[in-house]
């Protein structure tokens, strides 16, 4: 079954070809950070207006690269939400008229349970259930994967997302957007014990997530330092600041591995590209003989072949849309 998969929650306009939900035939992905990044993030409405140009585009694409045509496509499935509605609503209206056009089964997936389906593309053998770690720009969840299509919310963060902080952190500090991968590259040449900022770990027992107050954390001592006149290296600032997510990320989901006797992990959304999380992750899952599963970087951030991925099992359990199908900024987990 071939599944042409639609992205726009974002600022990434995707489209992917699937075959059975983990045979990537193409997966095109056109970025638009070099127009955001002048304004120092997402900008809804140029999001929006660049999906409605490059959609056609990036459909036609992924078709001439699997080399297929409309014809072979079975099904049409897209990201409904969360997600910016603006951007949402491009790929939603131009996945609902093509799927009308073609007469095909039209498939809205939530973009985290797409993250999630990112796993099944590199790890063939990946079944059910199992834990994983949704680390993105809006959302850290610790989610139990108990069927294709069944999800169970373990933890969450009570404030800001892991890539939020990411992106604010390396703002203050001067990267520019996006702010992830860059405070990643900076925090290598820094020394992670500079400063000890703090691990939020919530109540005992709690798998949710807090990291405005690290934010804070951050924000009072680069203030307190320019009051003092005191130099610091932005590289510690960044190694420092990036080793307390990832303790508490570690924490966390060994904990909920633990707690519920899953000795399978997975790993997803764009803050789980970050090799050192990656790394420390593997590490502290290892020593409890608990299997450990990442996407290949490129499945990690934003992509439409994830959202193929999942339709297939939607499709599977006939979770199908039709055309009332709408952009649901807030969409929860599990297709309710
Ligand atoms: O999943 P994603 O591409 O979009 C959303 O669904 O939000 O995630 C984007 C987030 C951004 O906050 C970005 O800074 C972060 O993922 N990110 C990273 C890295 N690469 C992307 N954060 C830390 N280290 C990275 N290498
Ligand atoms: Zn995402």
């Amino acid at each position: 079954m071939n599944i042409l998969g639609i992205e726009t929650s974002c600022d990434e306009t995707s489209a992917s070809i699937v075959k059975d939900g983990r045979e990537v035939l193409s997966n095109v992905i056109n970025s638009q950070i070099d127009i955001h990044e002048k304004y120092g993030g997402v900008v809804p409405e140029i999001a929006s207006r660049n999906h409605l140009m490059n959609i056609p585009v990036v459909v036609e694409q992924a078709l001439k690269e699997a080399d297929l045509n409309f014809d072979d496509i079975d099904a049409i499935a897209v990201t409904n939400g969360p997600g910016l509605v603006g951007a949402l609503l491009v790929g939603v209206s131009y996945a609902k008229a093509l799927s009308s056009a073609l007469n095909i089964p039209l498939i809205g997936v939530n973009h985290l349970e797409g993250h999630i389906a990112a796993n099944y593309i590199k790890a063939k053998e990946l079944e059910p259930p199992f834990l994983c770690l949704v680390v993105s720009g809006g959302h850290t969840h610790l989610i139990l994967v108990k069927d294709y299509t069944d999800f169970e919310i373990l933890g969450r963060s009570i404030d800001d997302a892991a890539g939020e902080a990411f992106d604010k952190i390396a703002r203050v500090i001067g990267l520019g957007y996006p702010g992830g991968p860059k405070l990643e590259k900076l925090a290598r040449e820094g020394n992670k014990e500079a400063i000890d900022f703090p691990r939020v770990y919530m109540s005992p027992g709690s798998l949710d997530f807090s990291f405005s107050g690290l934010k804070s954390a951050v924000l009072n001592f680069l203030n307190n330092n320019k009051q003092k006149g005191i130099e610091y290296e932005p590289k510690d600032v960044a190694a420092s600041f990036q080793a307390a997510v990832l303790d508490v990320l570690t924490d966390k989901t060994l904990k909920a591995s633990k707690d519920n006797n899953i000795d399978i992990v997975a790993i997803a959304g764009g803050v789980s590209a970050n090799q050192a999380l990656r790394e420390q992750l593997e590490n502290a899952l290892k020593e409890e003989n608990i299997k450990f599963y990442s996407p290949d970087f490129i499945y990690s951030t934003d992509n439409a072949a994830m959202i193929a991925s999942q339709a297939y099992y939607n499709f599977k359990d006939n979770k199908l849309s039709d055309n009332h199908l709408d952009a649901t900024p807030n969409l929860k987990f599990g297709l309710d």
